[in-house]
Parts: structure tokens; C-alpha cells; sequence
């Protein structure tokens, strides 16, 4: 039955060619009265030019895959902003797609939105299209600002714009209207935002201080350092009509130059760019935001810079800095506002989907936390949008038996999400299997567990065949990454598991290491939870309800 089905689909596809596949440029002239443009998708169609022509200007223009036959899914452009103005679109593809577009003051979907069968309950998601790198995080009047590299058209990587969301508390996100769109310069890759409180940059108007982003503006050709500023918090911008501040493309004989990281040093009264540039870390310093001067280079990392100043185990008078690229792998050191002084690593204490993860700046000094937020590269099957933000997490550095190193774990605003259901102790793994099986199906979850071990063998715990916890200890590996606990001869081990939609986040003996995996959707194997190894004890076992950050 299923063979016939799909021959005949096949057929009339094939049947229907010639009269789909017109492959004819063509324009829709629309006159905004509503809040949103919807448009129909079809991953089978070819990308291809969409512009927008506002009194016969170039508003915008990207590269989408319009759906010329059913749409596989929607859309959207927020066009509040043209209210009023009448918009040219015009095609370059196959412009059969074109009648479908509409505006309307809802996004197609709305209805179901945020209760999509795969959207993650507790992790930021965009409405629609494809996240990666968090960029621009700034803590600023109340609000925690996530911007973020963004397709808004497509839930593939494209178009490269900064998406943006804002929230009171990190855990529950309003997505705002995309901030930052490419332009003439290139696509906007990613960067960071500080407050000029001082208006070194001269942006600031009367008694408000711009918010200043500093981004890559990238091209197939090379990578230049551009900013910006917002004078609304992050809802609208203006660029510097003098962009690039910087091209440095000869210096290193290398189109890899991105990412630029700044920053208010405060002992040297200066800003600081940590910017990479082909084979590792750049530093370039500023007294406007405009102007910046190259200072000294560390090798060893691609990607997503990050440099920040920590307390060794809270004592203020003990500071180490941190250095990390995209892969959260990091070194210890020193930093005089110039240079980046290597003491130790390269570490880590992350692993799995996570990447290009940055902190929060501008955190209020009574508050005083290191926050990071990392791109967690999980999908979220059948969905009209990709990737999603991990948990925020305060970074700490503390001293271990091997010298000092970072932990992370999730902030304390993610307690809200979770109540205690029940909770168990000095189990076997039979009988913690069985006070697991009624939660087999849920769809959010948490779980803390301590394990003993009865053999320096693997055990863990497995959900539908998936081993989300594999302590080997004869390797020492935890989930095929080395670790080795604090006291030598422990036989335990402690898990706190976050289990999403689509993601498990694990941290592991209170934040020493973590990691975080996409969650496999095994419709054959129904097993739920199962505790594994040779005669393992199950110490303790909690288990906790989850709600969304969505209701
Ligand atoms: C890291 C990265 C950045 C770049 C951005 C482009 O994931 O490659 O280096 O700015 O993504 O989307």
C-alpha cells in the first residue's frame, strides 16, 4: 500500500512539472496595513533572490526558497515599521509562490505556536528559521538582551541578520523584531554590545547612553569589524556611517577575521576588542569604539572569542582571566588591558552541542555573575526552525586537585521551572528503573542522581536505549570525555539531567563538567529510563516536573 502511495505521488509530481516549474522572475506589489508578511517555504525549491522596493528603494533583499506549490512550512517578516508604505517584492525564482504571500497581524501558525510537537519547553527557540551564535548579551535596565545569528527566512543557515529577545529573568523570552540585517558591507556575522555611558563614540543623545554592537560584516571575499549603535535598547538601530572600524585582511593574508568581543576595561579607562584574526585571539584597544589599535595576539583558538575576569573559589582579592573560543576550550592567565597572558590549559568543562557560547556584560556590580549562554546545535525534527539556546549558567572558578579550573552550572533563576515530584534513596537499579517507568513518556523532565558503582566498569543511564549518563571508569570517561573526580578513589558520581523536547543537558559532581546531547526520537525502543552497569547502587534519586517558559 505504502509503494502504491508514493508512485503515484511520484506520478503526479512528475505530471505536474511542467505547469509548477515555470521558472519566471516576477513582482507582488503590496500595501502594508498589518504587522506581518507571511511567506510560503519549500526546502525542495532552489534559493533564490526576494527583494523588497519601497518608492523604488532597496528596503531589503535575501535569498529564500519560495514555495511554489504546497508550503512545507511559513514565514515571516515583521513589516510594522513600513505600516502605511506600499512594497514591491520581486523574485528571482520561480515566482508562482508570490500570490500566497500575505499580511495579516499574526504570524501563520500563531495558534499553535510554542506548543509545536518538537518545541523545546524550556529552551529559547526562535518563532521561525534558523538559529546559531548568542551574540551581543548585555544586561541593561531590567532586561537581559539575547541577540543571535539568525535566518529569519529559512530554518537552514543563511541571510546572517541578528535576531533578538529579551527577558526579565534569562529563563522566560520575548523574541523582538530581527535588530540588525545585512547591508551593503555584508552579511551581519557575530559580535557583542556594550553601554557607552560616557559617549566616548558620541551616539549617546541627552541623557540616554547608546548601546554600541560591535559585528562582523562578512563577505565571500573578507571580514570586516563594523558597529552600531541604539539609542531604544537594541530595538532599533543605526550603523556608523564610517564602517568598517576595522579591515585587516591584509595584516594576516586571511578572510578569517571575526567575531569581535568588547569590553570595558576599567583600570586602563579603555575598550577592549577581542577579535579572531585566522590562528587565534586578537586584542585591540579604543578609546571611542571607532578607532581601535592592535595590541598583541594569543594562537590556539577559531572563533567566538570571550575574555573575562573571575574570582578564584569568591575570593576577590585572588582574580584569574579566562580566554575561550568557539569550543568553550579555554586557558587561564593574566590580562593588563593589552595583553593575554597564557598560565594554564587549554581546559575544558563543556562539551557536546555547545558552541560559540558567550557571557552576559554590563551584569550590575552588586549581582557580580558570569553568565554564558551557548549555541546548543539541536534540531527539532519536522519543525519550521533550528537550533536553540542552551541553559544559562553562572561560571565559576574553583581550585581542584589538578590546579584552578572553570564550573558551570545552571543560574539559580532556572529553579522556578522545576517541582519536586518525589524523591528516593539507597535504591538498587531495579528498583530505581521501576520508580522511572511512569515518567517514560514525558516530554520535560529533570532528574538528579547520585550512582555508586560496584565495579570500575561503565554504568549510566540509558532513556529508550539512548545512554544520556556513561560513566566509564576503567577509561574514565564520562560520556566518552575524560573526567576524574575530585576525590581519586570516589566511586560515585552525581547527575543533574535536564531532559527537553529535544535536547538532555547533563552537570556533572556540581558543575566540574557538563555536556549536552540532541534527544533521540526512538519510536521502536519504549524502555524509558534504565539505570545500567554492574550492580550499581542508585544513592539518591529525585525526580521534578518541569514548566514552560512559554505559558
Ligand atoms: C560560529 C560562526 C562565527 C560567525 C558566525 C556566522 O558559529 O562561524 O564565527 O560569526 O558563526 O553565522
Amino acid at each position: 500500500m505504502k509503494n502504491i502511495t508514493s508512485t503515484v505521488k511520484l506520478l503526479v509530481t512528475v505530471l505536474m512539472l511542467p505547469i509548477c516549474n515555470q521558472i519566471n522572475a516576477a513582482d507582488l506589489t503590496i500595501k502594508v496595513t498589518k504587522q506581518y508578511l507571511n511567506l510560503p517555504i519549500s526546502q525542495q525549491q532552489e534559493r533564490k533572490k526576494m527583494t523588497f522596493e519601497v518608492n523604488g528603494k532597496e528596503e531589503r533583499s535575501f535569498v529564500i526558497r519560495l514555495a511554489n506549490g504546497a508550503p512545507e512550512y511559513w514565514v515571516f517578516c515583521d513589516v510594522t515599521a513600513l505600516k502605511g508604505k506600499t512594497i514591491k517584492i520581486s523574485y528571482e525564482g520561480d515566482g508562482s509562490g508570490l500570490t500566497k504571500i500575505y499580511q495579516a497581524d499574526e504570524i501563520n501558525g500563531q495558534d499553535v505556536l510554542y506548543e509545536e510537537k518538537n518545541r523545546p519547553q524550556f529552551h529559547f527557540t526562535t518563532k521561525r528559521g534558523w538559529i546559531n551564535d548568542p551574540n551581543g548579551m548585555i544586561f541593561y535596565e531590567g532586561e537581559y538582551h539575547l541577540f543571535y545569528q539568525h535566518n529569519p527566512y529559512e530554518r537552514e543557515w543563511e541571510n546572517m541578520s541578528w535576531g533578538h529577545a529579551v527577558s526579565k529573568d534569562m529563563i522566560h523570552w520575548q523574541e523582538l523584531p530581527t535588530a540588525l540585517f545585512p547591508d551593503a558591507l555584508g552579511t551581519m556575522f557575530s559580535g557583542s554590545t556594550v553601554i557607552d555611558y560616557q559617549n566616548t563614540a558620541g551616539f549617546n543623545k541627552g541623557k540616554t547612553p547608546a548601546m554600541v554592537a560591535a559585528y562582523t560584516a562578512n563577505t565571500a571575499d573578507k571580514q570586516t569589524q563594523c558597529i552600531a549603535y541604539s539609542l531604544d535598547k537594541g530595538r532599533t538601530w543605526t550603523k556608523y556611517s564610517r564602517n568598517p572600524v576595522i579591515d585587516s585582511k591584509a595584516k594576516w593574508n586571511s578572510v578569517d577575521t571575526r567575531d569581535p568581543r568588547i569590553f570595558w576595561y576599567k583600570p586602563g579607562k579603555h575598550w577592549v576588542m577581542v577579535l579572531n584574526e585566522r590562528d587565534g585571539h586578537s586584542i585591540y584597544t579604543s578609546d571611542n569604539l571607532k578607532d581601535w589599535t592592535y595590541q598583541s595576539h594569543t594562537t590556539g583558538f577559531w572563533e567566538c572569542p570571550d575574555l573575562f575576569e573571575l574570582p578564584v573559589d569568591g575570593d576577590q582579592s585572588k582574580r584569574k582571566w579566562v580566554m575561550y573560543g568557539a569550543s568553550n576550550n579555554y586557558m587561564i592567565g593574566s590580562f593588563d588591558g593589552k595583553k593575554f597572558t597564557p598560565e594554564a590549559g587549554k581546559y575544558y568543562y563543556v562539551t557536546g552541542t555547545i558552541y560559540a557560547a558567550q557571557t552576559f556584560t554590563n551584569m550590575p556590580e552588586s549581582d557580580g555573575r558570569r553568565i554564558q549562554i551557548g549555541w546548543g546545535r539541536v534540531n527539532h525534527p519536522g519543525m519550521p526552525f533550528n537550533g536553540m539556546m542552551l541553559l544559562p549558567t553562572e561560571l565559576k572558578l574553583k581550585t581542584t586537585k589538578e590546579g584552578v579550573r572553570l564550573f558551570s552550572e545552571p543560574v539559580k533563576e532556572t529553579e522556578q521551572l522545576f517541582t519536586p515530584v518525589d524523591k528516593w534513596s539507597a535504591l538498587s537499579a531495579d528498583e530505581a528503573n521501576k520508580h522511572l517507568k511512569p515518567f517514560a513518556d514525558e516530554g520535560t523532565l529533570r532528574i538528579k542522581a547520585k550512582i555508586k558503582l560496584s565495579h570500575a566498569t561503565s554504568a549510566g543511564i540509558s532513556l529508550n536505549g539512548q545512554k544520556i549518563l556513561d560513566y566509564d571508569m576503567n577509561f574514565n570517561l564520562v560520556n566518552g570525555m575524560f573526567y576524574s573526580p575530585e576525590d581519586l578513589t570516589s566511586m560515585e558520581l552525581f547527575a543533574d539531567i535536564y531532559i527537553d523536547k529535544t535536547s538532555i543537558e547533563v552537570f556533572i559532581d556540581g558543575g566540574a563538567y557538563s555536556y549536552s546531547m540532541q534527544r533521540k526520537a526512538d519510536e521502536q525502543n519504549k524502555e524509558g529510563f534504565r539505570f545500567w552497569g554492574t550492580n550499581i547502587d542508585v544513592k539518591v534519586l529525585e525526580v521534578f516536573s518541569v514548566k514552560s517558559i512559554w505559558k
